[in-house]
């Protein structure tokens, strides 16, 4: 009985959650209600950093997932254009128009790639052996 009932909630809660607790609405976030507070270059609510076209991309770019995956990720003007992409091939996002050359420059100025490579040589001239120290 009692594994009768589980399995009746699992499948409910397997069928109908998603539907029910969905609230994302396919439109941008009305920005005039959220809390423009920042705090060392930082805005509160998202953890954005502060720069030209934070509210908009706040307003886009927070509707349907936390700002996180935008300060998790860094990338050049290519992959967040190709990242934009994706999410309207595949997750519903919208056309950002004349909005998205704002929002891709806010992104690369301040998520860009950084550069993980091997750092220059040194320039040191004067070699010593380890022993003689
Ligand atoms: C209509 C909904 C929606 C909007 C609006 C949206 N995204 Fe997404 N985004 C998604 C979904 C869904 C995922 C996949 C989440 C996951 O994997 O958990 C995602 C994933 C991502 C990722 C991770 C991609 C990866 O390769 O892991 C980044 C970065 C991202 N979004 C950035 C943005 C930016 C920047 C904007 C504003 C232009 C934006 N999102 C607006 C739905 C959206």
């Amino acid at each position: 009985m009692c594994l009768l009932i589980s399995a009746v909630l699992i499948f409910n809660v397997n069928c109908n959650g998603p539907e029910k607790n969905r609230t994302i609405e396919n439109k941008p976030l009305e920005t005039s209600s959220i809390s423009s507070d920042i705090v060392d270059g930082i805005h509160v609510r998202t953890g954005l950093k502060e720069g030209e076209g934070l509210m908009m991309v706040i307003g886009h770019c927070t509707a349907c997932h936390s700002a996180q995956l935008i300060t998790q990720n860094r990338m050049n003007k290519e992959q967040w254009n190709a990242t934009i992409r994706w999410m309207q091939e595949t997750q519903n996002l919208w056309d950002l128009g004349e909005n998205q050359e704002v929002i891709v420059n806010y992104l690369v100025t301040n998520y860009p790639v950084i550069d993980t490579g091997r750092r220059e040589n040194l320039p040191t001239t004067e070699w010593y052996r380890l022993e003689d120290q």
